[in-house]
């Protein structure tokens, strides 16, 4: 019904409207509106569509005006409605709650520019309604489009990926439980390794559950999972998980059937007695480089081929999807790697016609990732917490007998990296 109201009212509507020499978004208005029917039907319906109209008309009458931003090294046009958009005056902005309180609706309304100058690393803008803005052009530069993607690949640039060997890490000072609990210095130099290496160590941490949480919580709060917030193998089988027994693990990421696979994960290795058990780590940023050189087509085809994982045990059932490289929608910069043989779910997600060139792809990966100079092997002994970037890393394990407590958890994405962004080390 809400369908054939719309359509009543539409001959009504100015020619104006269909004379849009601009087809493809006035088809987009017309669906826009056709879904507004729908959602909006016990609304009058012809002042729905004749609000749409205003609006579009508004944005149609704006001439974008290009401001030249200039620097030693570089000039940025800025659209004015952008402008308008962010600008930071207590009108338009509250510095209190960090939120916008401008009105999109009426934001091409006020984007028309009087007059604008710039001194002293500030832009002065005039708008035609007399309100005044005033930016910093280094808050403006890196707050773009443009710039944006220019710091993502510089931080892309900064990661050092590493080998079995880690011949190209530098060689760092240990960083000691007692300085990380109490120096927000050493805090911000954990926060830099993790990011720029992929994990950190931390030292001299006393081998007690009451030990291991406190610093784990210094770093940042532990994320609740289906494993709870707090885990412990070796001791327990709690959960259906390859993890919680003794046997060879190979190199992968883990939670690769959430939705958002947890961002990082601590270790702390608090009781072992026994052989074997022995811990390693694959760099997959630098194994999805050595298969860019290798075989571009099968690093375009994996960051693009869907592949569903799951996990399942009494009560759950989780299961997702996602390219094994994942990139940066905007910045195109590789941003996870899902790499876990063991999780697949039934490929679904492939035609029948396209498993030999899926399968293909997948092995030359894993060839790579089972390369032994890609593995760095250590001992995960008490004493030592460690945190790893579960979006870039992969972890293994010999298989071991005896007994091995391994307590951890999880750090989500937005967490771990919200601290990292207020420690200024990524942007
Ligand atoms: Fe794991
Ligand atoms: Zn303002």
């Amino acid at each position: 019904m809400g369908i054939l109201k719309f359509k009543s009212h539409l001959s009504k509507l100015p020619s104006l409207l269909f004379r849009n020499n601009n087809l493809h978004t006035s088809k987009t208005f017309l669906k826009f509106n056709l879904l507004s029917a729908n959602y909006c039907s016990g609304n009058p319906l012809q002042l729905q569509v004749w609000k749409m109209y205003e609006v579009r008309h508004t944005f149609k009458k704006i001439k974008p005006i290009n401001v030249h931003l200039s620097n030693a090294s570089q000039t940025l046009k800025l659209h004015p409605t952008w402008l308008r958009d962010h600008c930071r005056c207590p009108d338009c902005y509250n510095a209190v709650t960090y939120q916008r309180k401008n009105d999109i609706l009426k934001l091409n309304e006020h984007s028309t520019i009087s007059a604008h100058s710039q001194s002293d690393g500030l832009l002065h803008v005039l708008w035609s309604d007399g309100h005044k803005s005033i930016y910093s052009i280094p808050w403006l530069i890196s707050n773009t489009y443009e710039g944006r993607c220019r710091t993502q690949e510089e931080e892309a640039n900064r990661l050092i990926t590493w080998d079995g060997s880690m011949g190209n890490l530098p060689s760092l000072e240990p960083i000691l439980y007692h300085n990380a609990m109490h120096d927000d210095n050493t805090l911000s130099e954990i926060y830099r390794r993790v990011i720029q290496y992929g994990f950190v160590q931390i030292e001299q941490v006393p081998s007690t559950e009451i030990d291991t949480k406190m610093i784990i919580e210094r770093v940042c709060r532990m994320s609740r999972t289906v494993f709870g917030k707090f885990w412990e193998t070796g001791t327990n089988f709690d959960h259906m998980d390859t993890g919680y027994l003794n046997g060879y693990l190979e190199a992968h990421t883990d939670n690769t059937y959430f939705t958002e696979a947890q961002g990082f994960l601590v270790f702390h290795c608090t009781h072992f007695n026994g052989k074997g058990g022995e811990s390693f780590l694959v760099d997959g940023f630098h194994v999805a480089k050595q298969l860019k050189q290798l075989d571009p087509i099968a690093y375009d085809y994996l960051s693009k081929a869907n592949i569903t994982a799951e996990y399942i045990e009494p009560g759950e059932h989780f299961s997702s999807g996602g390219a094994i490289l994942r990139h940066d929608p905007v910045s195109h910069q590789l941003e996870q790697i899902r790499f876990n043989m063991l999780d697949r779910a039934p490929l679904t997600s492939v035609p029948q016609s396209e498993v030999g060139t899926f399968y293909r792809h997948l092995r030359t990966l894993a060839m790579l990732v089972r390369q032994k100079e890609n593995e760095y092997w250590f001992r995960l002994s008490p004493g030592t917490v460690m945190v790893i970037d579960n979006w870039r890393l992969l972890h293994g394990r010999n298989s071991y007998e005896g007994k091995r407590v391994l307590r951890g958890c999880y750090y989500s994405r937005s967490d771990f990296m919200s601290k990292a962004r207020h420690y200024g080390i990524i942007l």
